[in-house]
């Protein structure tokens, strides 16, 4: 995400979006990864694989048929405040985080509210593979191949009543796990919300994994949304809390820069962010030289997802 800087964070943190991807593409090209902006030579390589191995993974027809990213590209690039505001910062300062045992507590509208641990919850459940966009509102873009659990199996669990209207999560408020917590940046914890039907949407996926394997911690361990046909921004991480509301929740970024940043958070290539054009998108991996491409209307999910919308201005509820 890019927004206002507050006071608290020093300009040699924040590198410009173009400079950066630049650097990183040059050194790529060179076959040079890099940290915090200093070529380290303890990674010069590109990062291994890690995580358990996932079982009885299946292959989902939701897949796009686009070639995924690379390990490298998913787990090194990265947004996830808690650990820092750099796309660099979660690779190495989520390296430490336990995500186990891990509960999520679930709350509001429905019949079976209660502590779940996290083994218990996603153990009934197949998992499955779905190769999805990845469409940030800084205008990059990924292909990635989640394993993961359709939101709609979960949500059922836990019965909820003709009230709930949307769901509200939460990651989890740690301050001694989670450091970037300890600035002011968002008002912790992370918060995001759904419709009920866009939860319930087939396309919905609660992640556990990446490449069929457990879920890297910069990624969301153990368990972070994917809502395909929205930006980025949505798909909440470490998800602690689960509560279903009569009213709609307002999300961290909501709250943080509401001109900037609405609830529905739907990619519209039409609807510019007010500092930038959404209409064209930079993927990550293609190359220092690879021009930008068109960004589709709900990230390409439209045929999938815009009789959610139906009726609704878009451009006002962006
Ligand atoms: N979840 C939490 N808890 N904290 C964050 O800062 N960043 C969001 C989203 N989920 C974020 C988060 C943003 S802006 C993006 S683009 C995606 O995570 C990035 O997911 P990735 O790092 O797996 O690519």
């Amino acid at each position: 995400m890019l927004i206002k800087r507050p006071a608290d964070i020093p300009p040699s943190e924040i590198t410009d979006e173009f400079v950066y991807l630049n650097r990183r593409e040059l050194l790529k090209a060179a076959g040079i990864a890099t940290v915090g902006g200093l070529v380290s030579p303890s990674i010069l390589a590109a990062p291994e694989m890690t995580g358990k191995e996932l079982r009885d993974v299946q292959k989902s027809p939701f897949s796009t048929d686009q070639q995924p990213n690379s390990w490298s590209d998913i787990t090194t690039y990265n947004n996830y405040y808690e650990f820092g505001t750099g796309k660099e910062d979660p690779a190495v300062n989520a390296r430490n985080f336990n995500p186990r045992p891990w509960a999520i507590d679930v709350s509001g509208e429905c019949d079976k509210p209660g502590s779940y641990d996290y083994e218990d919850l996603v153990s009934p459940h197949t998992l499955e593979e779905r190769i999805y966009r990845l469409r940030c509102v800084e205008a990059w873009s990924m292909v990635i191949p989640w394993v993961g659990i359709p939101l709609a199996s979960i949500i059922k669990q836990f019965e909820p009543n003709s009230q709930a209207k949307y769901v509200r999560f939460k990651t989890l408020h740690d301050s001694k796990r989670m450091p970037g917590q300890r600035r002011r940046v968002l008002d912790w914890p992370y918060e995001e919300g759904l419709t009920i039907e866009e939860a319930m949407h087939p396309l919905t996926l609660m992640a556990v994994g990446l490449y069929g394997r457990e879920l890297p911690n910069q990624n969301g361990a153990p368990i972070r949304l994917i809502v395909p046909w929205k930006y980025g921004f949505k798909s909440i991480k470490a998800i602690a809390e689960i509560s279903f509301t009569r009213k709609r929740p307002r999300s961290s970024w909501e709250r943080a820069i509401p001109s900037e940043y609405g609830f529905y958070a739907n990619v519209n290539p039409e609807v510019s962010h007010p500092r930038w054009s959404q209409a064209r998108e930079r993927p990550i991996g293609a190359g220092l030289f690879a021009s930008k491409k068109p960004t589709l209307m709900f990230n390409g999910y439209a045929d999938q997802v815009a009789s959610l919308y139906t009726g609704l201005d878009l451009r006002k509820n962006f």
